[in-house]
């Protein structure tokens, strides 16, 4: 007998599922495999949109954890939340290298079908916008494009009124004996947190001293890797982009290549960066 007809089921392998919940059922793969509509009779669209798809559920993972680890560095639980930024890391090096499969796409292909999407743009994607908002990059204008969607304004401005992640990290290193400055502590948190010099001399001392300081200068560490991450996944992003469309305008109304290599100037935690020069 060769492996080609050997029956699993004689060693008990499960293969009625007339009663029980299936692989197929607890995925809801059906639900997810089904999601995918091509406008058009381009062969490249179907990468188009798994790749789109796929990265939106990296998102919501990515919201899952970074969600959790703010509530548990809140609660002064510092080693879960460790573990899951060093999660988050991962996720982004993994979408980084998901843009390798996207680049296959010449900018011949593309144009095959980007008139299909009319207007549509990642840059409408509320997923995205929430994690910038729990990262703290907190722009206003970012709302514009959902205010059709109560649903989704509701979210973003349910995150705006909550301290993001970087906030977070600055009361738990106050509490632990870093003094944070007062104006730092009780800024308005919907707006994005700017440089501060106060924050940039606390950080002096953990990284002057990081046995001292362990734990915070761990996660401070930890933060630095995954922003890390998250710039090369905006750098990806935008060399992606003059690849297959060149200067052209985005579909979403942008500059396209010019308002991408603007958000790489976006810092999420500059104190950190910051704190390098002047060790
Ligand atoms: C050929 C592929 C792609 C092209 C040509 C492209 C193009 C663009 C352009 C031009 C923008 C600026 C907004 C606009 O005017 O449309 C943008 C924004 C964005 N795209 Fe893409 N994109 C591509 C792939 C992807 C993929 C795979 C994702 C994953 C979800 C993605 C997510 C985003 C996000 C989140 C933004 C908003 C960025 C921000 O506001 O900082 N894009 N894209």
């Amino acid at each position: 007998m060769t492996s080609s007809d050997y029956d699993p089921a004689k060693e008990g392998a499960e293969t009625d599922f007339t009663q029980r919940m299936s692989y197929g059922d607890y995925l809801a793969l059906d639900a997810i495999l089904g999601a995918q509509h091509p406008l058009s009779e381009a062969h490249d669209e179907m990468l188009f949109i798994i790749q789109h798809q796929t990265t939106e559920l990296w998102m919501r993972l990515a919201i899952h954890e970074l969600s959790a680890a703010r509530r548990a560095i809140a609660r002064d639980e510092v080693s879960p939340a460790m573990k899951m930024l060093a999660r988050m890391s991962r996720i982004f090096e993994q979408l980084n290298n998901a843009w390798d499969v996207l680049r296959t796409m010449t900018p011949s292909e593309y144009t095959r079908f980007r008139s299909q999407l009319g207007q549509s743009s990642g840059f409408q994607s509320r997923q995205y916008r929430l994690i910038e908002f729990l990262l703290g990059n907190r722009n206003h204008a970012m709302l514009k494009p959902h205010a059709h969607d109560l649903e989704t304004t509701r979210l973003l401005e349910a995150e705006l009124a909550t301290p993001s992640l970087y906030d977070e990290v600055l009361r738990l290193a106050d509490r632990n004996g870093l003094k944070m400055p007062a104006t730092v502590l009780a800024r308005d948190v919907r707006e994005t947190h700017s440089f501060s010099e106060g924050v940039l001399q606390a950080w002096r001392i953990v990284y002057e001293a990081p046995e001292t300081h362990w734990m915070l200068y761990e996660l401070a560490e930890k933060l630095v890797d995954f922003e890390d991450y998250f710039r090369r996944w905006r750098f990806n992003h935008v060399t992606t982009v003059e690849r297959v469309i060149g200067f052209k305008r985005g579909t979403g109304g942008t500059g396209g290549v010019s308002y991408l290599k603007r958000m790489l100037e976006v810092e999420l935690f500059p104190e950190l960066w910051r704190v390098r020069t002047i060790l």
